[in-house]
């Protein structure tokens, strides 16, 4: 039937979907076209502004390739991916908290030995990384994955920038038996994500910063455990309260303690003065 009134458009559109056999893709179809069309009707699209949306779809789109994910960033920007991340992944304060992703993860970092170094360049300030890998109980894991990554001194990943050696600021790391880990990175600072295509014209046309606080990614893993997507985030820093992508915790926020005794530097195989940061991440039992 070919009503021309606005509500029979949707009631339409959602009648097109009484032959989907999976059930889950049925629903969340419905929602959908339901939600757009609520949308559309709540600020009375135009025309232009329509043409504007699918022009702007388009360059994000045309923006992706195997080493830039413009939708991912489109989405952190809007709150979306953290909102997926905290409906899938409910700890009730119990476990470490998880935060995004980010675009900027790379599989297949080198296996390295309790307390190596991620830095391949030597550059920026050393900070020793230590704590353990409990489960929800308070016992210790042993042979827990930590794989981490960071930005270097200039807020740049190693994949942004041609300067960095191949996998810089990468590593994975096991906790030895009695569930410790001990990591030498670099004290991160707060960057901005890419902001020359289609998301940072979005934050400029809404007066928003593209800046992230300082913070080391890690996806923590063990047998029998949910793995831990996550980060750890440098206090004190600005823009704690303003995350562009809007993942920051305060209990992911901790302190980085300046240690200037050179004897303590050499034992960790670095030179002082060194930063030093103690966390212990709490796993869920699967
Ligand atoms: C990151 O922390 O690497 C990141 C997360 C979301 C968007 C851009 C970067
Ligand atoms: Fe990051």
């Amino acid at each position: 039937m070919h009503d021309e009134s606005e509500a029979q458009i949707t009631a339409n559109a959602l009648r097109s979907l009484e032959n989907v056999q999976n059930p889950r893709l049925k629903r969340i179809m419905t929602s959908l076209i339901t939600h757009l069309h609520a949308f559309v009707r709540d600020v009375e699209l135009t025309e232009a502004e329509w043409f504007q949306g699918i022009q702007f779809l388009t360059r994000t789109g045309q923006m992706c390739d195997d080493r830039r994910q413009e939708f991912i960033l489109l989405s952190d920007t809007l709150g979306v991916s953290m909102l997926v991340d905290a409906i899938n992944h409910r700890t009730n304060g119990v476990a470490t908290a998880s935060t995004v992703l980010g675009p900027f993860y790379r599989e297949g970092a080198a296996e390295l030995p309790y307390g190596a170094s991620i830095s391949k360049d030597g550059r920026g300030e050393p900070a020793v990384l230590t704590g353990r890998v409990l489960s929800t109980d308070g016992t210790p894991i042993a042979g827990a994955v930590l794989d981490v990554w960071e930005a270097n001194e200039q807020g740049l990943y190693e994949q942004q920038d041609p300067n960095q050696p191949e996998m810089n600021l990468r590593g994975r790391f096991r906790t030895d038996e009695e569930g410790r880990y001990k990591i030498v990175a670099i004290k991160p600072v707060s960057y901005s994500i890419p902001d020359d295509g289609p998301v940072g014209q979005m934050l400029r046309a809404l007066g928003r910063h593209p800046y992230r606080p300082a913070h080391i990614h890690f996806i923590v893993s063990a047998p029998g455990h949910r793995s831990l997507v996550t980060h750890l985030f440098v206090e004190g820093d600005p823009y704690l309260e303003s995350d562009v992508v809007f993942g920051t915790k305060e209990s992911l926020v901790v302190p980085f303690v300046l240690n200037e005794s050179a004897e303590e530097a050499a034992q960790h195989g670095i030179k002082a003065p060194f930063w030093t940061v103690h966390y212990d991440f709490v796993l869920m039992p699967a």
